[in-house]
């Protein structure tokens, strides 16, 4: 008796079990302690006749060696005799072997109603009845192990079988659904196509070969995939010779050949053709849900796809073979505008991991916070709404978003983000590149809030196998990732992130199922649903702003990242960080695995303010007025000259805090090449403008227009008071002043 996988006290039902591959199945279940039912109609390999004999030899042989076994002569086709004679015999059933069949082989042509029919009524009706005579009871006893017989003439055709390899192909979809439906129930389906040697094959294979395949070799298969330790369920398998291989479907990434509000026309099929049966990086769904998934995607491609060129190129390449990069590049993709509440921003914050345990989270998690912001990194979220409506109708690109990768992000700022409002978005087509194995759109997005520039952002997104069209490498344009030091860093922050982190973070607006649907993920090789880039990039820009910038958010300038490797929600991040200068550079590990996720990275940072002087001793840190002045700073220093030529005056400001004067600054354009610095005019000042850091920013962002504030008595003016004009005219792109 072996040992090992047990089946005492299980009751196997084996049909066509009088000889080849049954009589190898039943012997091997009795070995192993399972109570027999030896089925077989004992007629000869096409059907006709009948003999109680087959099964009756099988039994006395399980019973010679001291195992349990009964026959059956029935036909599969009465289906509830055999279960019967299990129930009788043996008092339950919990395995079913449909094994029992015949052939009738014949050309396609040649096949009678009758061939047909019989060889269905066999295989395909006969394991039907069979299995569902035995279904209530498996499944009141919740166990239950069922195995299908297919052929390699069903998955691949065979000439001379059409009705065998039909039959035999119906018992996989039989044996798929059962699987489904059994599940809950413990009863498993599994569906075998062996090779092995009987007197089914002796008609085809030489007797070498007939005696090499013995159908031993099959036996422990069924047998493991019968076992209860066995879970196994709703798969195929090919089994000979003492091998095994498991089945699977596989499906390429297709394409979509209809644009929105277009036919679906048969020449655009043809042309995307290739691309339909390009089995590069294909997927392998598993289920109906997951097959499903894809068409889904589809409607949604389609419906935000705009005009989209059909021209596709059948080199799949992500420029159309009839237009030039050159009339791409510069191209306007649209304009978008983004209106937000302080939801928004707080929803961002909690979404990059801020929370309400960290004291200093709170001026961005709460909008009563008297110093309640935005982090700047949520600049990327007006734009890439901007930018996804855009990319996919930009005419002459074909472009398959299944498969573009988000390479690396420039976000500059120059003013704070308001935390709340109505922003608008402007995206551009900076720059194609041909990396060969690739394809990359740089698209540049200019974000406004009215008609100021707020900041900017590179996106640079990489087209898997839309490369090789001939076009140039590298761009003046990029952005270009850093270097980070070779020494420690200088710091390190680690934020473990939660399972929840990627569905918390989509709802800023990045819907892509990548990042919450497992069956998604599968499609793109993913074992689970990936975090956002631009989530993991969140959470190094807070940590930066933090460690280096006092969480100040007028002191975050730029921030740069190339994504190197997915991250897991649930896993770690910890960001390295290096300070040079202004430039702090960093880089994103997970701290599972060590492996880099952002690298590459870096923020620059505006040096903080100097301390307030003796005479200065309002001053109260953070006023939202200093970004402005250093921003006029920056312009004055680079177009100074012309600028003293054409206003050639000095402006002193007095911003008042509280109603008391809390920072003064001097926009001196008269005297060499123009300069802005804290305090009072050296000399004396043409224009001095007093007014509250609150209201100074109304101005700037254009909530209040400077007559207004002027004569409702919030600006204050002295001096020459037309020469304000000039100044509002020079520095209308920075501040409406
Ligand atoms: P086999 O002819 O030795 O065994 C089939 C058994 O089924 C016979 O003993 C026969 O009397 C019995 N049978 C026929 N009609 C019946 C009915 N209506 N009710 C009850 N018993 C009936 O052939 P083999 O090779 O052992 O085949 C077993 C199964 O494996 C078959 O379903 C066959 O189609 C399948 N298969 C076999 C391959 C091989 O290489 N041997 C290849 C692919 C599939």
């Amino acid at each position: 008796m072996a040992a090992g996988l047990r089946f005492d006290g299980r009751v196997v039902l084996v049909t066509g079990a009088g000889g080849g591959l049954g009589r190898a199945y039943a012997l091997a279940f009795a070995e192993r302690g399972a109570s027999v039912v030896v089925n077989d109609l004992g007629g000869d390999f096409k059907g006709y006749g009948k003999s109680s004999s087959a099964a009756d030899k099988v039994v006395n042989e399980i019973r010679a060696k001291g195992g349990k076994a009964v026959p059956n002569y029935d036909s599969v086709e009465d289906g509830e005799k055999l279960v019967k004679t299990a129930l009788e015999a043996f008092g339950r059933i919990d395995i079913v072997i449909n094994n029992a069949g015949i052939l009738r082989d014949r050309s396609f042509v040649r096949i009678s109603d009758e061939d047909w029919d019989i060889i269905h009524r066999i295989h395909l009706r006969g394991s039907f009845l069979v299995t569902r005579a035995a279904w209530d009871h498996m499944k009141n006893q919740k166990f239950g192990r069922i195995i299908m017989t297919s052929s390699a003439a069903g998955i691949y055709g065979n000439f001379g079988q059409a009705n065998y390899s039909a039959a035999k192909l119906g018992l996989l979809g039989l044996s798929n659904t059962i699987a489904i439906e059994g599940r809950k129930y413990n009863i498993h389906c599994n569906t075998i196509a062996p090779t092995a040697g009987s007197r089914l094959t002796q008609t085809v294979m030489p007797q070498d070969l007939v005696d090499a395949f013995k159908p031993e070799y099959v036996a422990p298969l069924v047998v493991w995939l019968c076992h209860e330790s066995c879970a196994e369920n709703g798969s195929l398998f090919e089994v000979g010779a003492g091998w095994i291989g498991k089945l699977r479907w596989e499906r390429s990434l297709g394409a979509i050949v209809r644009g929105k509000n277009q036919p679906m026309t048969p020449e655009a099929v043809r042309d995307n053709w290739e691309k339909v049966c390009d089995f590069d990086n294909a997927s392998k769904p598993r289920s109906i849900q997951e097959s499903i998934t894809v068409l889904n995607d589809a409607l949604s491609q389609i419906e935000s796809q705009g005009n989209v060129s059909m021209n596709s190129t059948s080199s799949g390449s992500v420029v159309s073979s009839s237009v030039d990069t050159a009339s791409i590049v510069g191209r306007e993709l649209g304009t978008n505008v983004y209106k937000y509440t302080h939801l928004e921003p707080i929803l961002y914050a909690l979404g990059v991991g801020m929370s309400t345990k960290d004291p200093d989270h709170l001026k961005f998690l709460f909008e009563g916070s008297e110093e309640f912001c935005c982090l700047p990194s949520f600049g990327v979220i007006p734009a890439q709404t901007s930018m996804f409506d855009g990319v996919p109708s930009i005419p002459g690109l074909n472009i398959d978003l299944a498969k573009m990768l988000h390479g690396e992000q420039y976000l500059e700022l120059y003013k704070p983000l308001p935390t709340s409002g109505e922003l608008t978005s402007v995206s551009t087509v900076a720059d194609v590149l041909d990396k060969g194995s690739g394809a990359v759109l740089l698209i540049d997005v200019n974000t406004y809030c009215g008609k100021d520039l707020v900041c900017y952002n590179q996106f640079s997104l990489f087209f898997v196998g839309a490369g090789g069209f001939g076009g140039k490498r590298t761009s003046e344009k990029a952005k270009v990732p850093g270097n980070p030091p070779k020494r420690p860093p200088d710091a390190v922050i680690s934020d473990v992130t939660t399972a929840d982190q990627a569905a918390l973070y989509r709802l800023s607006g990045d819907w892509n199922p990548l990042h919450v649907d497992p069956s998604f993920a599968a499609l793109g090789g993913f074992k689970k649903p990936i975090l956002h880039g631009l989530c993991s990039f969140g959470f190094a820009a807070r940590n930066v702003l933090k460690q280096f910038a006092n969480n100040d958010v007028n002191r975050f300038k730029a921030i740069k990242v190339r994504f190197a490797k997915p991250v897991y929600p649930g896993q770690t991040l910890q960001t390295e960080m290096w300070k040079e200068g202004n430039r702090i550079h960093f880089q994103t590990k997970v701290k599972e695995t060590g492996e880099v996720a952002i690298a590459g990275g870096y923020v620059d940072i505006v040096p903080a303010l100097d301390k307030p002087s003796a005479r200065d001793p309002l001053k109260t840190a953070g006023l939202q007025s200093d970004l402005v002045f250093e921003e006029i700073g920056r312009r004055v220093k680079a177009i100074g000259n012309e600028l003293v030529k054409k206003v050639n005056a000095i402006f002193q400001w007095d911003i008042t805090k509280d109603g008391k004067t809390a920072m003064q600054w001097t926009i001196d354009l008269k005297n060499g090449s123009g300069a802005v610095y804290q305090g009072p005019a050296r000399g004396s000042a043409d224009t001095t403008f007093t007014l509250s850091d609150e209201d100074f920013m109304d101005v700037v962002l254009q909530k209040i227009n400077p007559q207004k504030a002027f004569f409702s008595g919030k600006l204050k003016v002295k001096g020459n008071i037309m020469l304000s004009q000039k100044l509002e005219m020079i520095l209308k792109d920075y501040a409406k002043l």
